[in-house]
């Protein structure tokens, strides 16, 4: 109830919008040649139809898109996108393009508006986005990578339907936008061989009044991950697949001041993930991230269902910071993880992301069986609680966690310490 009632005004904004009559509206189809660039048509169309358009890819078309695209601003605009559309399959052409002056920062780059949807197809055979990732991931390649869509700085946004097949890096932000409803897309950035699609994260949630649900991501970094300044954010109904988790930040990089209030993320199934839900702020950040809510979530093979660290760190650059009363930190409040089910992935394993000895994601004295980690800084966390977990381990040995006394002022829904998982009364 309380996730429909914080949806009210988008949703009502939403529906109003629908509701007026739309006069004049067109549909343009996007120009293609075979074996030529379609960037400079598909921009040439929407800047003549920025307004009251559909901007249309057409079935039975594979549309090259051989250099990056920043649209226009749009009002009232659809982009329908029914055929496939490629990137370059050559690495070094498109690392030119990113590289080069004048990229502008994604490879499709929506930079304000009113009214804009970004649709694909619900046809399985058409209306894919293909980034030819595996080449680049089995090259190791991470130079000049192009991010996917910026959908930024939208006010009502829509984006649905979307299929991207192997993309090079990020997918969907959605910086600075007001009212967006993202659904039914999705992602697949799986490798099919040894090698690892770094940094492909799904959903980057920067803005007010964001609604992200029936979403399949498969991928390898965070699924989902809220960024600074986010507010009113729920997520819900979806699935990730070996990715780093439903994650709040990082915040607090290089001593920035974070503001993220009121995250509702509920109803995911977390396959095969490094983390399950997670929260990281790197040491000396300041600001607040509150009121922020993980429920039901079902997770399978997971090495870290639920994780808090107010100490992220680079473990490439030097030794975990040492606390000290003079660093600030990202304060956290209100955090509630409820009815987690499922199994800690507690065998042996290296997660593909691992380039590193220890590995970005080791914890120290860690058993691998922890169901919870709260790495927390005293002083600096409020009411943080998980109820209703109920984790097994993949050898069937005891489920454990990792919490400091000193760090916490509340019950936390198990016994603080380093030890096996014992549920207290917050926790039931
Ligand atoms: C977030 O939702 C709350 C509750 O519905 C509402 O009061 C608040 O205005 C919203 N915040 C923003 C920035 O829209
Ligand atoms: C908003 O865009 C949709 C299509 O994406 C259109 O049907 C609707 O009429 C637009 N709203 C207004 C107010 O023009
Ligand atoms: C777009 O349509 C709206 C009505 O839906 C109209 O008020 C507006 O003038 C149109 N804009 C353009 C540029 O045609
Ligand atoms: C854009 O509009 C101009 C001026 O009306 C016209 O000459 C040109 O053909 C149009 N281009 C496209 C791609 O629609
Ligand atoms: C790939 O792109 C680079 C840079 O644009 C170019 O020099 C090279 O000839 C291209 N390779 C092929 C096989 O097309
Ligand atoms: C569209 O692209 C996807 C992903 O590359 C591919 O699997 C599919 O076969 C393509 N569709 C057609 C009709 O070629
Ligand atoms: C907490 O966030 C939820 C949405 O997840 C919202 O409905 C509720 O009003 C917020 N509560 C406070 C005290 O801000
Ligand atoms: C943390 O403190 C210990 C003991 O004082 C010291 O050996 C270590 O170098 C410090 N680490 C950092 C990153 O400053
Ligand atoms: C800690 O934050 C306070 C106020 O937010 C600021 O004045 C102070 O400089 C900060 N300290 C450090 C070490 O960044
Ligand atoms: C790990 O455990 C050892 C032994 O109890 C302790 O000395 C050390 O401080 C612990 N390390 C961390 C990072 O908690
Ligand atoms: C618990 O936290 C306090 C305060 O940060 C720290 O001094 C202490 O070493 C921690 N204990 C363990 C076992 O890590």
């Amino acid at each position: 109830m309380k996730s429909a009632l914080h949806l009210t005004p988008m949703l009502s904004a939403l529906l109003l919008l629908q509701a007026s009559a739309a006069l004049a509206w067109d549909t343009f189809v996007v120009p293609h040649t075979p074996g030529e660039n379609d960037t400079p048509g598909l921009l040439a169309l929407a800047t003549n139809h920025s307004s009251n358009a559909t901007i249309m890819f057409s079935k039975g078309i594979t549309y090259n898109i051989f250099t990056a695209v920043k649209f226009p601003v749009f009002t009232n605009v659809e982009i329908r996108i029914e055929g496939n559309l490629t990137y370059p399959t050559n690495i070094s052409a498109v690392q030119a393009v990113v590289g080069g002056s004048g990229f502008p920062g994604s490879w499709f780059t929506f930079t304000g508006g009113n009214n804009v949807t970004l649709r694909g197809s619900t046809d399985p055979e058409w209306g894919w986005v293909d980034g030819h990732g595996q080449a680049w991931w089995d090259a190791v390649q991470q130079a000049n990578r192009p991010h996917g869509w910026a959908f930024s700085h939208i006010t009502n946004g829509v984006i649905r339907d979307m299929k991207l097949w192997k993309p090079v890096a990020w997918n969907f932000a959605t910086s600075g936008s007001v009212n967006v409803h993202a659904y039914n897309n999705l992602i697949l950035a799986a490798s099919d061989t040894s090698s690892f699609p770094f940094n492909t994260d799904g959903f980057s949630a920067g803005g007010t009044n964001l609604l992200f649900e029936n979403n399949r991501v498969t991928n390898g970094d965070d699924c989902l991950t809220v960024g600074n300044g986010a507010h009113n954010i729920t997520w819900r109904n979806s699935y990730c697949e070996g990715g780093h988790g439903l994650s709040i930040g990082s915040l607090g990089s290089g001593g920035q001041v974070a503001d993220v209030q009121n995250v509702f993320i509920e109803s995911t199934v977390m396959k095969s993930t490094l983390y399950g839900a997670r929260f990281k702020s790197w040491t000396g950040g300041n600001g607040l991230a509150r009121n922020i809510t993980w429920k039901d979530i079902t997770f399978i093979d997971v090495p870290f269902p639920i994780y808090v660290t107010q100490n992220y760190w680079d473990q490439g650059v030097g030794p975990r910071p040492n606390v000290t009363s003079l660093l600030n930190n990202t304060h956290i409040q209100d955090f509630l993880f409820q009815n987690f089910v499922g199994s800690v992935r507690d065998k042996p394993y290296v997660e593909g992301s691992c380039v590193s000895d220890p590995c970005w994601y080791f914890v120290a004295n860690a058993t691998g069986r922890e169901v919870a980690i709260l790495d927390l800084y005293p002083d600096t966390a409020t009411n943080v609680v998980a109820k209703d977990i109920f984790a097994r381990t993949e050898t069937g040995r005891p489920v454990a966690v990792m919490c400091n006394t000193t760090t916490v002022t509340n019950d936390v829904g198990f016994k603080c310490w380093d030890g096996p998982f014992i549920r207290t009364k917050a926790g039931l």
